[in-house]
């Protein structure tokens, strides 16, 4: 995958690979997709800060993410529907994650099951979880991944109504899902996708798959998941994952000040700035402009880790410099994972870590504790 030189390169391939409905699901931001935008145009007004004949030969990415070491500041975030990416996209996804030296995240709506990508690698795995209004199967969802040995759990606090992605419903990528006429050309047109589909170990989701009563194809399970959404969820639902995960925790979805301060409260161990990609509140502040507030108001009282938008190395370097301790990525990877399976996603993490690397350098630093507001051009600093 060397001739791919930029996760642009990685995205241009994923799109001619994977059939339109899987790839808009996953490039799709919320109704006119402003908080989307604003995630990548405010991300480029932070300008770094150039700085010359500094020795840097000797550098590392190099850091701790939850107490474990890291190659790079990174983590691959959750993303549902991975698996129709490429056939088996989580276990390849966090087979490459683990190969690079960074943690995976696996989402409660993935393809592959808990116990499938537990069973195929070799190290331990972060869980996404949703709090869905069925408690008794979120609980056995909780006992899953902790009999699994996931290291994490990520518990996703800003999904209680689904924000409507448009192209969702214009592919017919609903609850039923509307077979269209061009979905089915489409998919005739990607024989490479589609053999990776047919060889994949599942082809609904895994995770609920014989565990929802009654609910075994992928249109059924697509319809009880549209019915638990739970707009009831509150911080007494957090106490109550909390008391049943025995592990880490990280609550991710948190974009305001306030609610950072009650996270601390809840002996959560890190937080996710994030605005799940542009993908819930439109009109939401972007990530980066939130994440120097909340880093100033809990940053010493939690690990601050932070997503949504990050696409190069100077993207983490400005994440990072605003006081985050890591990145996570969630299009960067899905981007690599349809161009090239476990090969794409390790090249995802290549670019990335790469780029972090020399943007380092040019920067003047030689470690990742070097990094702070220290790296912005002086017009940042002083906001
Ligand atoms: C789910 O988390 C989504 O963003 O589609």
């Amino acid at each position: 995958m060397k001739s791919y030189p930029s996760i642009e390169d990685l995205r241009a391939q994923a799109r001619r690979n994977v059939p339109k409905m899987f790839f808009d699901y996953a490039e799709a931001g919320s109704y006119e997709q402003e908080t989307l935008n604003a995630n990548r145009d405010d991300m480029a007004r932070l300008k770094l800060r150039q700085r010359i004949l500094v020795d840097v030969d000797k550098r590392s990415t190099a850091t701790t993410i939850l107490g474990e070491p890291a190659s790079v500041p990174l983590a691959l975030g959750p993303i549902g529907l991975g698996g129709m990416m490429y056939g088996d996209g989580e276990i390849m996804a966090c087979r490459a994650a683990q190969a690079a030296g960074i943690p995976y995240t696996l989402s409660t709506m993935s393809i592959c099951s808990i116990e499938d990508v537990a069973g195929a690698v070799d190290k331990p795995f972060w869980f996404q979880l949703y709090v869905m209004r069925d408690r008794g199967f979120i609980k056995e969802l909780i006992q899953r991944a902790a009999a699994a040995k996931c290291s994490a759990l990520m518990l996703t606090v800003d999904l209680q109504v689904l924000g409507q992605r448009h192209n969702d419903i214009r592919n017919g990528l609903t609850v039923p899902p509307e077979i269209k006429i061009r979905n089915v050309i489409d998919i005739m047109t990607k024989p490479t996708w589609a053999w990776t589909i047919l060889k994949g170990k599942r082809k609904t989701f895994g995770n609920l798959a014989g565990h929802v009563k009654g609910m075994e194809n992928i249109n059924s399970l697509a319809a009880w998941t549209a019915s638990q959404f739970d707009p009831t969820l509150s911080w007494k639902d957090v106490e109550w994952v909390k008391s049943l995960w025995p592990g880490k925790l990280i609550l991710k979805g948190i974009l305001d000040v306030e609610d950072a301060r009650i996270a601390v409260t809840t002996g959560a161990d890190a937080i996710s700035v994030s605005n799940h990609g542009g993908r819930q509140l439109d009109g939401a502040p972007s990530a980066i402009t939130a994440l120097p507030r909340v880093v100033d108001a809990v940053g010493s009282d939690i690990e601050v880790m932070f997503d949504s938008g990050v696409r190069t190395g100077a993207d983490m370097m400005r994440a990072l410099a605003l006081g985050a301790k890591s990145c996570i990525v969630g299009r960067s990877y899905i981007y690599g994972l349809g161009a090239g399976g476990q090969a794409g996603v390790a090249r995802a993490i290549e670019i990335l870590g790469k780029e972090l690397d020399v943007t380092m350098a040019l920067c003047g630093v030689k470690s990742v504790g070097e990094i702070g507001r220290n790296v912005l051009a002086e017009t940042d600093t002083q906001r």
